[in-house]
């Protein structure tokens, strides 16, 4: 066990590397005997990346985070050429985090030329986020599944942030049979709500003012159900005239879903989701909030 007050540097020595066959010389002696703890990322750490790394460095011996930006998944004209790309702060914050190794595997070797193998999840990608982003979902569940088949952890960490990918990954987990345990961490915020995200960055300042209208529409919505409000047409609208008081703000979507299968609701009986997405100026933000009622 390591001791707490130690320093970070001398605690533990991070691996970095990028070679798959490398990664698997080097888990395979650990299978079956430690307990494997996996955060697969894109990089650009932000504080949500660094708390799945915390929670998995509590939770299991060995600690794998992949930074892997994935080509797969970003549509031809979204943002994979302008997507930040630190590094080497990056290295430096998985390895004061307490991450054992830093993956960081070679488009190249992901997908070797001719690649014909994709993972396709039904119904829940085909709205939201699956609709205004034709085939990213099919995309992050290629890159997971294999993500998962070469490392194959006990427990793989994803955030709450994004959460129809948390349900996509479940249900691959679940229909394809990875003896995976998922576990969802929830959404890390700025000081003023806005949801952390590496695309925060991009915004200018007057965006980055603007940005927390995402968390203000969340909140006024929580607020409405906690008054008694059930019917998801009124609750939606006061959303989007809030998101429209904002000049910078462009709404994409605003949906109250069932929180499984992302299918709308008409009325809030046991709980649901409140999904949004937002443009503010060129950068697209997404937040949500469970409601329980
Ligand atoms: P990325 O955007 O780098 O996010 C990596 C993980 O961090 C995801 O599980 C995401 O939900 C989580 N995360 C992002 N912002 C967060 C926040 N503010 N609070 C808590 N967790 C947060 O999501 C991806 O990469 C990719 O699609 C990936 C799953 C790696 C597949 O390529």
């Amino acid at each position: 066990m390591r001791r707490k007050n130690r320093p970070a540097l001398i605690a533990f020595a991070m691996r970095t590397l990028s070679s798959i066959k490398t990664l698997q010389k080097i888990l395979q002696p650990l299978h079956g005997r430690k307990r494997i703890g996996f955060v697969p990322t894109m990089g650009a750490f932000h504080e949500g990346h660094l708390a799945l790394m915390r929670q998995a460095r509590r939770e299991c011996d060995y600690v794998v985070v992949s930074l892997f930006v994935n080509p797969l998944q970003f549509g031809p004209k979204e943002d994979f050429a302008a997507y930040p790309r630190p590094i080497t702060s990056d290295r430096k914050k998985a390895q004061e985090t307490g991450v054992d190794l830093l993956w960081t595997p070679a488009a190249e070797e992901m997908y070797p030329s001719p690649y014909r193998t994709f993972i396709e999840i039904e119904e829940i990608t085909r709205r939201w986020e699956g609709a205004v982003r034709p085939g990213h979902f099919r995309g992050v569940a290629t890159v997971v599944a294999k993500l998962f088949q070469i490392v194959r952890p006990d427990r793989a960490y994803f955030g709450q942030k994004d959460y129809q990918q948390t349900r996509v990954i479940h249900q691959m987990v679940k229909d394809l049979h990875f003896p995976i345990s998922i576990r969802i961490l929830s959404t890390l915020r700025e000081k003023d709500g806005l949801a952390m995200s590496s695309r925060n960055q991009r915004l200018s300042p007057a965006e980055r003012a603007a940005a927390p209208i995402l968390f203000r529409a969340l909140q006024k919505a929580e607020a409405l159900v906690r008054k008694g409000a059930r019917e998801s047409p009124p609750l939606l609208q006061e959303v989007e005239a809030l998101i429209r008081s904002e000049p910078l703000a462009r709404l994409d979507y605003a949906a109250l879903c069932d929180p499984k299968f992302l299918e709308p609701l008409e009325r809030i009986q046991k709980g649901a989701v409140l999904l949004l997405a937002v443009k503010i100026g060129s950068v697209r933000l997404i937040d949500n909030v469970l409601i329980d009622i």
